[in-house]
């Protein structure tokens, strides 16, 4: 219906923003029933802040503060108000690689998701995709879950797995688990815009 309210996403990434990208191509393909409100990098000449102006979409470069793999109190607050300003309903978390806790995800309770380039629980943390690989496992692919106060923790939404093949470097990996993000990412992010995800505890089930 025309004039109705759009499902509001809020997306913090701090990279190239090919996640961010792939979500973007699809709301315009008409696949995600959702919009943009705001995207947010904590590194001031992030690729996904470029990405976001050429959509036309809000960007905005919010400094960290005084930590590495967090943001500071001050930070914290400010990206509170903005996302609440921004009125989200979800924030997509695209290769943001600061840790958020506490405060930020009691103001988005069970609102906030990310996407990490293994099959969790195995090789959470950075490099994941390495982490794979040098394990020697025959099967990777990605995540899609709730983030929780935890690392790479919370319910799992969604996953898509991809082969390890015997001449893989961790960069042809890397790319093959990039492009099954590519499909999972949009993919749980309409479900979650349509209403069709239901969570019960650890379980989470796309009723379609
Ligand atoms: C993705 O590989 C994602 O799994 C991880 O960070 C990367 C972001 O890439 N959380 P991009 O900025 O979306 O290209």
């Amino acid at each position: 219906m025309a004039g109705e309210r759009k499902f509001r996403l809020g997306v913090l990434g701090s990279g190239k923003g090919s996640n961010y990208v792939a979500i973007a191509n699809a709301i315009t393909a008409g696949r995600v029933a959702a919009e943009v409100a705001l995207v947010v990098s904590d590194v001031a000449d992030a690729g996904i802040l470029a990405q976001a102006r050429q959509f036309g979409h809000a960007a905005q470069f919010l400094p960290p503060g005084k930590f590495r793999t967090k943001l500071d109190e001050e930070a914290e607050r400010a990206y509170i108000t903005a996302l609440q300003t921004a009125q989200v309903d979800l924030i997509v978390l695209a290769g943001f690689m600061r840790i958020l806790k506490g405060d930020f995800l009691r103001a988005f309770e069970g609102r906030v998701i990310n996407i990490h380039p293994s099959l969790l629980p195995s090789f959470p943390g950075l490099e994941a995709w390495k982490q794979a690989l040098d394990y020697g496992v025959k099967v990777a692919g990605c995540t899609v879950h709730f983030v929780d106060q935890g690392v790479d923790s919370g319910p799992i939404i969604g996953q898509h797995t991809v082969p390890v093949l015997p001449d893989d470097t961790a960069a042809t990996l890397h790319a093959r688990i990039q492009q099954a993000e590519h499909e999972l990412y949009p993919a749980a992010v309409a479900a979650l815009a349509r209403g069709e995800v239901e969570v019960r505890g650890r379980q989470v089930w796309w009723r379609k």
